[in-house]
């Protein structure tokens, strides 16, 4: 989602510039601009709709006046307010064409700002929320920049990231931060600012996050960050190795190069923190968690996250006997939180970036209740906020659908609840078995990578419906969501998922030759019965696709099948993975979708 790049002082940085927008499209955006000023004040204001590649192509003709810059500030735009028009796109600018914005995140009183603005003659050329920021610096100019964004933005409500310019004095530039994450961050002898520490990760030697309501100011290659009007002083932080951006390799799109890490993510989820042989969990974080008395869990998170508490909560249920439940982030920060300090709070991002994490955090602490990260951003600020916090360590994932960062997460999870087990001497035999079965999984699962050429053959057929079901039982509920989740996602053909059970309810009203049904149907996970439900839909001229255990003796009563692994039961949510989500991407090829970047969709969900 929409991210910022800016810069002042030195002459050299602007050539980096589209190659650094460039860093920030992962993130998901649908028009880019940038505005730059010379040394002699002459000012280029360059927006494009589409790729950056399209920005690119209309700077590269103003080469020949590209000489002697002094300050830029640009920006990719995810649409909130307004279509994706070259006037909606950002930088915006005042009245008087004097001062320049670009904005991440959403004003949720731009109405009335904008009423407020137009009684006094100005005049607005987009339908965005952020051109009332551009009019409003005008409007309170009290000839210190600085000053005057402190004042505009304590008139806005909610969520920005802020890159502002007084194009009569572009010496001074200005970043202002409230929700939505900012930076600053050093490389060679000049500072920058940017709204993601991933996109610059490849060049930044050090960086500073912003806190909320803190402003910084850039002028002659120094900054000076102030909160309420003092200035305060905050420490560089070193880039941490993990946000070095990932390279595609020889993959066609980022999303299957990811695909193809998942068993290396597990492998470093267990590193140093599992001793296999003796059968002991080494995590110091884990240690001092088994400390607290926990009587039940909480787990809060959004997107492909949400759907893994099914599969988690069967894990901490029956390993540790705990009761675990789920919120979503959106809905967790605004219904009534019942604060119980027996409780574990665990929050789970992929990015730490979504809008209301922080406060969740803030709020769930500020009850003096236990709160736990699950992180894959080692430098997020927001992660570092809760109490404790363990690193899923699955590398950047590039691209907007989460597949191996999701499955680091629930490598955890799963840790946690075995950590759990352990410590409190549940059915110690068992649980050092698990362990020996975990270890293999990595295996297993390149196994199934080496093997998809059946897969591969169902696409073309596949590929032809509009609708799909996703069936599940049991343990496979997770597993049967987010794969129907990825498959919306990557293919944009509409797909749900269902129990077995809840066919008969209402689901199979919808069941006819041209509605297939993806069913999962692994060994110990209630085959008998799901195959019983899966006949009512054949019965009905369904179409099946099965996605059974290797050596299924009944595999010839399929009519298409997908073989995975036979593994220990807990471990099945993992196996129909790689196979789902590379037919998803398969069949998006096959559509001519762009896989890493579905429509409309971003990887950081920055706006509320
Ligand atoms: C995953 O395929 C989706 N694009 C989405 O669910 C994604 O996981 C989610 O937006 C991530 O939010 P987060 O960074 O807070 O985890
Ligand atoms: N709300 C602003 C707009 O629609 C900013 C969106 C963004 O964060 O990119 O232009």
């Amino acid at each position: 989602m929409c991210g910022i790049f800016a810069y002042n002082w030195s002459e050299n940085a602007v050539p980096l510039l589209v190659e650094w927008l460039r860093n920030l499209e992962y993130r998901g955006y649908d028009s880019a601009g940038v505005f730059w000023i010379t040394k002699t004040g002459e000012i280029f204001l360059e927006k494009a709709v589409g790729k950056v590649t399209n920005l690119a192509t209309k700077v590269e003709k103003n080469s020949n006046k590209k000489g002697d810059y002094n300050c830029w500030i640009a920006h990719t735009r995810w649409a909130t307010h307004g279509w994706v028009t070259e006037a909606n796109t950002h930088p915006h600018y005042s009245s008087n064409k004097r001062f320049f914005v670009v904005h991440n995140g959403i004003i949720e009183n731009y109405r009335e700002l904008k009423k407020g603005l137009e009684s006094k003659w100005h005049e607005f050329y987009s339908d965005t929320d952020t051109e009332v920021v551009a009019k409003l610096l005008e409007e309170q100019f009290t000839w210190d920049l600085l000053e005057t964004v402190e004042k505009v933005t304590k008139m806005l409500v909610w969520a920005y990231a802020l890159g502002a310019v007084d194009s009569e004095n572009p010496w001074v530039l200005i970043g202002a931060k409230l929700w939505s994450p900012m930076i600053v961050w050093i490389w060679e002898s000049g500072i920058f600012l940017s709204s993601d520490i991933n996109a610059v990760s490849k060049v930044a030697d050090e960086f500073i996050s912003l806190e909320d309501y803190e402003i910084v100011k850039l002028e002659d290659g120094k900054h000076s960050i102030f909160c309420s009007g003092k200035e305060v002083r905050r420490k560089w932080e070193k880039i941490n190795d993990n946000f070095q951006a990932a390279d595609m390799w020889d993959f066609e799109t980022f999303t299957d190069k990811e695909i193809a890490d998942i068993p290396e993510v597990i492998r470093n989820v267990f590193r140093w923190r599992v001793d296999f042989d003796e059968h002991i969990i080494k995590s110091s974080t884990l240690e001092r968690l088994n400390e607290y008395d926990i009587e039940r869990i909480e787990i809060i998170w959004n997107g492909s996250s949400y759907f893994a508490w099914t599969a988690s909560q069967w894990w901490f249920r029956s390993l540790a006997w705990l009761p675990c439940e789920a919120r979503q982030w959106s809905e967790f920060l605004y219904e009534t939180f019942l604060p119980d300090q027996k409780c574990l709070y665990i929050f789970m991002s992929q990015s730490w970036e979504t809008a209301d994490i922080r406060e969740s955090v803030k709020m769930v602490k500020s009850k003096w209740c236990l709160t736990f990260g699950i992180v894959n951003v080692v430098g997020s600020t927001v992660a570092r906020e809760c109490d404790m916090w363990l690193f899923s360590r699955s590398g950047i994932e590039v691209w907007v659908a989460s597949t191996k960062n999701i499955v680091g997460q629930l490598w955890v999870l799963i840790l946690m609840a075995i950590s759990m087990w352990l410590s409190r001497n549940l059915q110690t035999v068992e649980a050092h078995d698990i362990l020996d079965k975990l270890s293999e999984l990595p295996e297993k699962l390149e196994s199934q990578l080496n093997n998809l050429t059946h897969t591969n053959n169902l696409v073309e057929k596949y590929a032809q419906y509009k609708n799909f079901f996703f069936l599940w039982r049991n343990l496979l509920h997770w597993t049967a969501c987010e794969c129907s989740l990825k498959f919306k996602e990557l293919t944009q053909i509409h797909s749900e998922a269902y129990s077995t059970w809840e066919l008969k309810h209402w689901a199979l009203a919808l069941i006819t030759k041209d509605m297939p049904t993806i069913a999962l149907n692994l060994k110990w996970l209630f085959r008998s019965k799901n195959e019983s439900n899966v006949q009512e839909v054949k019965a009905r001229w369904g179409v099946v696709l099965w996605v059974i255990t290797r050596w299924d003796k009944n595999a010839e009563l399929y009519d298409d099948i997908i073989e995975v692994p036979s593994v220990h039961p807990i471990l099945s949510p993992f196996m129909p993975l790689i196979p789902l989500w590379s037919l998803s991407v398969w069949v998006a090829k096959v559509l001519g979708k762009d896989v890493d970047k579905p429509q409309n969709l971003a990887k950081s969900v920055t706006v509320e």
